[in-house]
């Protein structure tokens, strides 16, 4: 493979701050910003695992995503969040995966629709336009043997009725709008010639170039340094102010969670165990397992012999016997225990399962038990935004 020598072009040699995005036109249908983006009903896909049987990698997810909105999902290596961000843009492999139910509305140009249905045609008009994604590794993304402005030209040629030189425009202004100077030369550079965090701005640059509705960010700068990472995670705020646009934002990391979510949605094991906008679910998490969590990690100043384990909050009885309702039987749901006594399970898929509003705007997944028996299963629906809350507002940065 050939390829124009030239110079690396590293996070020094991007702004500081980007440059404000110049005007540019407005390519999508203004958004109701009291109706969700993205509401997500009883998702279910699994994948085929030869002989064995399926492997179910979510089950009876439900989250909603407000205009605006950074939504977090959080949650340990293979719980699946990966699988629901990439369904919502058919980008789950099936076979071997399948979707198996639920539904996915999302508010196109064109009113609601179910991502879910769509065919592969509808979709491909969505995917980088309306929606967008970006990933860890941007290296598995961007082809090494194009320039980046062709990537990013394509990417607005594809989806927007602009000239060769409109789409140039557009392209330039995009990467000044991630922060990279001299925008016009580096259109002819190759994504060998960018280092890891210059790679992670051109990649945001193409997400968007198109001005999507929705960004799905699945674990976007954790293969970064901890400097480069807060810049970009910083541009990405920057720029979801400017823009109406949501995000789900997808990490393990609860200290980007802490500086970047409105709404946190915590996964184990293929479902949602709590919900709830950041300051409550950081302030008072109760299901043990998002307990857990916060108790593992290390504070500055705490002296203690040994770290907290979440298996030390999990496999304390009591940490199950704490929530809202506790008295009249509400568990919090849990795969390695024995369900409790008084379980009426549905006869569904994840029907041993409930996301309960334990209390106000607060919702913890618990057992199908006689307490919750005759609840009706709806997503969790929060429009909070940090950026709205009269109480937070001046705190945010
Ligand atoms: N292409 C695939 N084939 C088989 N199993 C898969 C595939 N993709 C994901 N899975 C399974 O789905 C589950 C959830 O995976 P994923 O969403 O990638 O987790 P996360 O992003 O939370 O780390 C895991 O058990 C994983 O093994
Ligand atoms: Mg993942």
């Amino acid at each position: 493979m050939h390829h124009t020598r030239g110079p690396i072009f590293d996070d020094s040699s991007a702004a500081a701050t980007p440059a404000a995005a110049p005007a540019s036109r407005k390519i999508h249908k203004s958004l109701n910003e009291s109706e969700p983006l993205l509401r997500v009903d009883n998702l279910a896909v699994s994948f085929d695992n030869g002989s064995g049987p399926r492997i179910q990698a979510v089950d009876g997810v439900r989250m909603s995503l407000y205009p605006r909105q950074t939504l977090a999902v959080v949650g340990e290596s293979g719980c699946g969040k990966s699988v629901t961000a990439m369904s919502m843009m058919h980008l789950v492999p099936r076979p071997p995966g399948r979707f198996d139910r639920g539904r996915a509305m999302f508010q196109t140009d064109a009113g609601p629709r179910d991502l879910l249905m769509m065919s592969e045609r509808e979709i491909r008009t969505v995917r980088g336009n309306e929606i967008a994604m970006i990933f860890q590794e941007p290296m598995t993304s961007l082809n090494p043997v194009y320039t980046i402005g062709d990537q990013i030209m394509e990417a607005i040629l594809l989806h927007q009725r602009v000239t060769f030189s409109e789409a140039t425009r557009i392209a330039i202004d995009s990467l000044l709008s991630v922060g990279i100077k001299d925008a016009e030369a580096r259109l002819r550079a190759y994504p060998h010639q960018f280092s890891g965090g210059m790679r992670q701005r051109v990649m945001i640059a193409m997400a968007l170039a198109c001005q999507p509705k929705l960004l799905l960010a699945d674990e976007p700068t954790t293969a970064l340094d901890v400097t480069i990472q807060a810049q970009i995670l910083e541009l990405l705020r920057d720029l979801q102010r400017t823009r109406q646009m949501g995000m789900m934002l997808i990490t393990h990391d609860l200290g980007v969670v802490a500086e970047n979510a409105d709404v946190v949605c915590v996964m184990y094991a293929g479902r949602v165990v709590e919900y709830a906008n950041v300051f409550e679910l950081f302030g008072n998490p109760m299901h043990p397992y998002t307990r857990g969590l916060f108790a593992s990690i290390p504070k500055v100043g705490e002296l203690r012999d040994r770290l907290v384990t979440i298996a030390d909050v999990i496999d304390n009885p009591e940490a199950f016997r704490s929530l809202p309702g506790a008295e009249q039987g509400v568990r919090p749901w849990w795969p390695w225990h024995e369900p409790p006594a008084d379980l009426t399970a549905r006869n569904e898929p994840a029907g041993d399962y409930y996301l309960q509003e334990v209390k106000p705007e607060h919702w913890v997944g618990v057992w199908r038990t006689k307490a919750v028996q005759e609840h009706e299963s709806r997503p969790p629906d929060l429009a909070y935004r940090i950026a709205d809350d009269p109480s937070r507002a001046a705190s945010a940065p």
